[in-house]
């Protein structure tokens, strides 16, 4: 879900509908905002996406110039007006957002309604005002300490953002394990559940930590923590191109996002990798250049520290004996492509768990181990908490040896994630709108690729000229990627007409593309809502190959290397079953042509490369089928960009 507010002297409505704009990416299935004009509370809400809320307001007038809004991702009842965001006490005094879930609500409302209070919907937000009135009607001077007490009663996770008519120069917000960062501006102040709604307004931001409640006012924020005492807080300050919230002409989201992505692996190679090397071995007077001139000399090509300039410290690699890596969903594709890269060249054993699994059922601890977090968000409640226990128990062992070792991958730096974990790897794909992750999963690969060469040098299980050809076969992606997408764009625009009656998919992929088999079958389930399932492919024939006829297409990842062979093999078995093949393969082999009845042409690259132009072609037949359907693509049903509730 997302949450807005605002408290200034401008007319609240407008900003809180554009901001609810931004967060739709949160949850789309009932809307609504509260704000308060001449002492009196006024509610609007309506079912489905945002749209339906702003036809409601459109002609409303309201000078309010305090609010609250809300975008829903159902967890407690369906997504009725009813069940919609804010919800209020009997009175309409009190009006409450949240994103999260309160695990004691059930108490709460026995409680509540034993005392006479009346409850209008199936959530569990609805206890909230209630409580915050009852509080309110023991101790009126303080909406602050109401709510104090309230949050102290809720359990589970939640962020929360509450006005009052008794109080209507003032916006409550708290934080308990759901995002909230509160926006600075010139006699107004904002919050919301992520950035992008605060960008258009302020770039001063202050995100609170877990515990704090915020006061707000037209003068100014105070912070307090649980028990009621002040903290000290700074604002900092985002750096952040709103450019990226823009569809820039093209017809999704998630097509702009597919095209930006040679661009997002330009940055991070420029970031990741030391750009004057690079530009050094191509032409070697201008290394000679920035010697002359002094600036940021290159290390010398031959021998590769330095190369590599993630900046992490040596404590995170020490005698390094095990990595773990928790993630959830397209993530923990992208941490599959990790494993690969750190085992076959860092040397290092990598044991990859869903974030939602690993919390309820962790591994025994292991010595020397490093743990990465990988969220695009940084928000995902699942892997935050599974990232925080995990801290919790090595902090709290006796031996130096088990202490917490840390890492996270994420484009939010200034998230949840950043704030838990002391070293992060930024992903550089910059604001990612479309639900369906496509450029945030490549940078995501690009970061592991980074991440297995640097402890590949350091552990000197590469030598550094395998290195250096590495990151020069790196290098030569982007502008391979740009070609591929554009040859491919119109070309699988054109097959997707071919699936229009077409209700299951096989994606076949071995070694290091078979997360992208995973990965090409979760973009087209997410947005086509295609059953689609992704297979190693030699164990198609353990199971899988049962579904086969005519009506099921298998799309194969073949890219010449070690499991070339081996992966053409395995789609001949699914061709003497008639099923209609698709392969994602360099169009020069006769050997494919022969096979395919399809193929998605992607350029010859290495193999330990490949995935970053394999997965391409498959973001671009989900998007094209799902267009085609007339599907939601940016955001499909059910799903949210960052789920924020365990
Ligand atoms: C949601 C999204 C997925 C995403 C997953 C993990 O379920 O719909 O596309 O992969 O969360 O998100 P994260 O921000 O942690 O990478």
């Amino acid at each position: 879900c997302g949450i807005v507010g605002y408290i200034g002297t401008q007319e609240a409505k407008d900003i809180l509908l554009s901001g609810l704009e931004k967060l739709e990416y949160r949850g789309y299935d009932s809307a609504g905002v509260a704000m308060i004009s001449e002492g009196e509370l006024h509610a609007i809400k309506a079912k489905g996406k945002l749209y339906n809320l702003r036809d409601k307001l459109r002609g409303v007038e309201d000078s309010a110039r305090v609010g609250i809004g809300h975008t829903r991702w159902a967890t407690h009842g369906k997504p009725e007006e009813y069940n919609a965001h804010p919800h209020t006490d009997k009175q309409a005094t009190v009006a409450v957002v949240q994103n999260g879930i309160v695990e004691n609500y059930r108490e709460l409302r026995e409680e509540l309604k034993a005392k006479g209070h009346e409850f209008v919907s199936d959530t569990d937000t609805e206890v909230i005002p209630h409580l915050i009135s009852e509080y309110l009607s023991l101790n009126s001077n303080s909406l602050l300490e109401a709510v104090r007490q309230t949050v102290n009663r809720l359990e589970g996770a939640f962020a929360v953002a509450i006005i009052c008519t008794q109080f209507p120069d003032e916006l409550i917000v708290v934080r308990q394990q759901a995002p909230l960062v509160i926006g600075f501006g010139q006699g107004e102040f904002f919050c919301a559940s992520d950035t992008p709604a605060l960008v258009s307004h302020t770039h001063i931001i202050l995100p609170l930590d877990n515990g704090e409640i915020a006061r707000l006012t037209p003068l100014g924020v105070e912070v307090y923590d649980f028990r009621g005492e002040r903290r000290v807080k700074y604002p900092q300050t985002l750096n952040w191109h709103p450019s990226s919230a823009e569809k820039q002409g093209f017809r999704h989201f998630m097509l702009k996002e597919i095209y930006e992505q040679p661009t997002v692996l330009r940055t991070q190679l420029d970031a990741y990798f030391d750009p004057e090397w690079y530009l050094q071995t191509q032409n070697p007077t201008v290394g000679e250049r920035s010697r002359i001139t002094g600036s940021n000399p290159p290390s010398a090509p031959a021998s590769s520290p330095g190369l590599v300039q993630l900046n992490l410290p040596q404590s995170l690699y020490e005698n390094l004996e095990q990595i773990q890596i928790v993630a959830c969903g397209t993530s923990w594709h992208a941490a599959l492509v990790g494993k690969h890269l750190l085992e076959q060249w860092a040397g290092v054993p990598t044991f990859i768990q869903y974030a939602s699994e690993f919390r309820y059922s962790p591994p025994p601890l292991t010595a020397n181990t490093l743990t990465i977090g990988v969220t695009q968000s940084g928000e995902t409640a699942d892997t935050l908490a599974a990232l925080e226990m995990e801290q919790e128990r090595r902090k709290s062992h006796h031996s130096p040896a088990y202490q917490p070792r840390m890492l996270g991958i994420t484009n939010r730096p200034e998230s949840s994630l950043g704030r838990l974990i002391p070293y992060i790897i930024n992903t550089h794909a910059n604001l990612e709108v479309g639900v369906a992750a496509t450029k945030t999963f490549s940078a995501q690969v690009m970061a592991f690729y980074a991440l297995a060469l640097d402890l590949a040098d350091r552990r000197k299980t590469l030598k550094a000229e395998a290195i250096e050809s590495i990151i020069k076969k790196l290098r030569e992606l982007p502008p391979l990627i740009e070609r591929l997408i554009e040859e491919q764009d119109d070309y699988i625009g054109e097959l997707a007409h071919q699936f229009n009656e077409t209700s299951d998919f096989i994606f076949l992929g071995r070694g290091i593309n078979f997360p992208i088999a995973l990965e090409g079958a979760l973009k087209l389930k997410e947005i086509s809502y295609i059953h689609a399932e992704g297979y190693p492919a030699g164990e198609m024939k353990h199971g899988p190959i049962a579904l086969l006829d005519a009506k099921v297409p298998v799309v194969a990842i073949a890219v010449p290397g070690l499991l070339y062979e081996k992966v053409l093999s395995n789609a001949q078995e699914a061709k003497a079953r008639d099923a209609r093949l698709i392969g994602v393969t360099p169009k020069d082999s006769l050997e494919a042509q022969d096979i395919f009845n399809e193929i998605l042409a992607i350029p010859t690259v290495d193999e330990s490369l490949s995935p970053l132009v394999s997965v391409i072609p498959l973001q671009l037949l989900a998007y094209h089928i799902a267009a085609l359907r007339g599907l939601d693509v940016d955001q499909p049903r059910n799903l949210a960009k960052s789920v924020t509730v365990e």
